[in-house]
């Protein structure tokens, strides 16, 4: 497949034909998700829970970053590379440009932050510097212990609001995509409908420009035995890893994932 980038990613957006991506923490699976047709790969810091064993994404370091970017990079077959700051990786500024680079350097196409519109300066100077930013809104699981556990966010009308205009300002900032993670489906179309760059949902509904599942999660891998209610199992119907991927893609292209079941409301 020719090389993923933002002008084909826009495209997509603008012809309304639905963006598929999927978390990759190493070269074999990258380059089994290529094949597959995906178009994105999203280096997460769910790594830290899927590949370290650890109970949340808080101990993930950027050298960890990296390390697993590089592994994508080397397996990468023309996917856009997304790879995540990982926790306090936005304490300052400076630490935004600084684990950027890194992750640039290790592979990355375009980087990840969690947060609001207080990301708005970063997301500017990142742009100003070469590195396109995706801001990851609703659910943004390095805040659990603010939030109290993973829970659906953008339910009450004030925090829906809010979030509407965390997305248009950082798109005003020059973001270049937003991600919305465990959002009332509704709240998910709005801000889709509203925003010119793609919106890549997760426990968002089908209204997103695009989804992203955890590569275990779709793969029905499980260390705690406990399976969000927007994952489906692609493997359960799949001969192979490979086939489990491909079905992941064109259920996204044909609009049958998500379903309904797996939708949030508010
Ligand atoms: O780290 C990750 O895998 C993510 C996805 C859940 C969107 O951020």
């Amino acid at each position: 497949m020719p090389d993923i980038t933002l002008t084909t990613l826009q495209a997509c957006k603008a012809r309304g034909e639905k963006i598929s991506m999927l978390t990759s923490y190493d070269a074999t699976f990258a380059a089994a998700a290529c094949q597959a047709g995906i178009e994105m790969l999203l280096v997460g810091d769910s790594l830290g829970m899927v590949m370290q064993g650890q109970d949340s994404t808080l101990p993930v370091t950027i050298e960890d970053m990296a390390y697993h970017t590089a592994c994508v990079k080397r397996g990468n077959k023309g996917a856009m590379i997304v790879s995540d700051l990982p926790f306090m990786g936005t304490a300052t500024l400076e630490e935004i440009y600084r684990q950027s680079a890194m992750l640039m350097r290790a592979g990355a196409h375009m980087v990840k932050l969690e947060g609001g519109a207080w990301l708005c300066e970063a997301v500017t100077g990142l742009a100003q510097r070469g590195i396109p930013a995706c801001i990851h809104l609703g659910l943004t699981p390095q805040s659990v212990h603010v939030f109290g556990g993973y829970k659906v966010q953008g339910r009450d009308a004030e925090a829906a609001e809010r979030l509407k205009a965390d997305a248009q300002a950082l798109e005003q900032a020059g973001a270049a995509m937003l991600l919305l993670e465990c959002v009332p489906s509704t709240l998910a179309a709005e801000v889709t409908a509203a925003a010119s760059v793609p919106v890549i949902g997760i426990g968002a509904g089908p209204s997103t420009d695009g989804q992203v599942l955890v590569l275990h999660d779709m793969l029905g891998l499980s260390l705690t035995g406990f399976t969000p209610k927007f994952v489906h199992n692609f493997m359960q119907d799949a001969g192979s890893i490979g086939e489990a991927m491909a079905a992941y893609h064109n259920a996204v292209k044909d609009q049958r994932f998500p379903a309904p079941e797996h939708e949030f409301n508010t």
